[in-house]
């Protein structure tokens, strides 16, 4: 029997993720794919080029849906989701990660009683006020698989009860492990030029673009930073709009690039110093590429890393990021390749699943 998939897409770190499982997904004659694109992310360094160079097949669907607030992004995309939903009657609909394309996905598929698999399951910051840790508690306990990470989102599971539900739980490894590996050779190199020694960074988190306070502190240990070590900064859309809006001087050695494509993004993690962040996903790329890496949040989901000695959290005083790159540079980090799996976990989910809802191996 042919299963049908339903993959839903809006955010660039879904694209990324998809790009690896779609891959073993359409190597497999017994699966038919369709992409879900909810339009959260729409320009062409946010979005197309993910397709282009991960060689992602063209969305089946694009919903086109963005917008400023989360009621309304999220409302119109389970509307137009379910719709999609109902003509197309996958066997599975596929989520990733915590974002309101992830939340929309999980509740229209919900809804129709459709079974749904989340991708980077149990995962947790604690904190509330994160409208991704909303996104990923609602996803979680709808979800009828829960493809987690590492031992750590077991273990959130694990406490919330999640071994009393009718949900599978499976520590898989990280899907970005596969994407890293499989893409590793393939860097190329960005069109601008590139410091022989920097530091790499990204800024979008909503808690530190929208607070002024915040991100100025961000800024300033920019600056300071950069006096010794240039600063490699792509920089996320939504950034640049409350940058452009600010009255800041930037130091030139704080280098303002436009969003690369991932593999651009490989050749700076490859060839970077540090990584200074707030993403998600990077803080696990630059442990991926052997690069430690500082992470501008209060708390993160991914405390393996920082249990380890790979990353520090450190909040946005620029004292305290300073001081955290200053122990870097000064010591030799040995890392450890264990965490995450071994990189075949688009392998394993597609396995889980055709054996759980088939009741045989592929
Ligand atoms: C979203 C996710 C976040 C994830 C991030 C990955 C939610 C709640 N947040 O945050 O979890 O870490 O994606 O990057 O789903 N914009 C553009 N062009 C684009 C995309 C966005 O200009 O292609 C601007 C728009 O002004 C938009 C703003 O960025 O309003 C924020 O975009 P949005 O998708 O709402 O949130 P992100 O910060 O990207
Ligand atoms: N990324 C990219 N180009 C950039 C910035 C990030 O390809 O200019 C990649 C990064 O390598 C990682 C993913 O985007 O694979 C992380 O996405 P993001 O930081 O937007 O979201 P998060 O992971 O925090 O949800």
């Amino acid at each position: 029997m042919t299963m049908k998939i339903a993959t839903i897409l809006g955010a660039r770190p879904q694209f990324i993720k998809a790009a690896a499982l779609s891959r073993v997904i359409r190597k497999n004659p017994q699966f038919k794919e369709i992409i879900i694109h909810t339009g959260q992310h729409y320009d062409s360094n946010m979005s197309d080029v993910f397709f282009e160079q991960m060689q992602i097949p063209e969305p089946d669907h694009f919903l086109q849906i963005s917008s400023k607030f989360h009621g309304e992004m999220t409302g119109r995309m389970i509307e137009a989701i379910e719709k999609v939903l109902l003509t197309d009657k996958p066997d599975v609909v596929l989520v990733y990660g915590d974002t309101n394309s992830t939340l929309a996905g999980a509740i229209a598929a919900k809804k129709l009683h459709m079974k749904i698999a989340h991708v980077e399951a149990g995962l947790r910051s604690f904190n509330m006020a994160m409208p991704e840790e909303i996104n990923r508690i609602v996803a979680d306990r709808i979800s009828d698989f829960l493809f987690c990470p590492g031992k750590q989102a077991v273990d959130n599971l694990t406490k919330e009860g999640f071994l009393n539900f009718d949900s599978g739980v499976f520590e898989v490894g990280d899907i970005m492990k596969d994407v890293a590996y499989f893409y590793s050779p393939l860097e190329r190199q960005p069109s601008f030029h590139v410091p022989e020694k920097f530091v790499l960074s990204t800024i979008h988190r909503a808690e530190n673009t929208d607070d002024p306070d915040r991100l100025r502190s961000i800024l300033e240990a920019l600056n300071e930073i950069s006096v010794d070590l240039p600063i490699v900064l792509p920089l996320h859309p939504r950034t640049k709009g409350r940058l452009s809006a600010m009255d800041v001087r930037l130091s030139p050695s704080v280098i303002l690039v436009e969003p690369v494509g991932y593999l651009e993004m490989v050749y700076l993690l490859k060839r970077c110093s540090i990584v200074i962040t707030d993403s998600g996903g990077l803080q696990k790329e630059a442990y991926f590429f052997d690069r430690p890496c500082i992470t501008r949040r209060d708390e993160t989901e991914w405390s393996e890393l920082v249990t380890e000695g790979y990353n520090k959290v450190v909040g946005v005083d620029a004292d305290r990021i300073i001081a955290a790159k200053n122990d870097f540079v000064s010591k030799k980090i040995a890392f450890r390749k264990d965490l995450y799996g071994e990189g075949k976990t688009a392998e394993k989910i597609v396995e889980i699943l055709y054996e759980s809802l088939n009741g045989k191996s592929i």
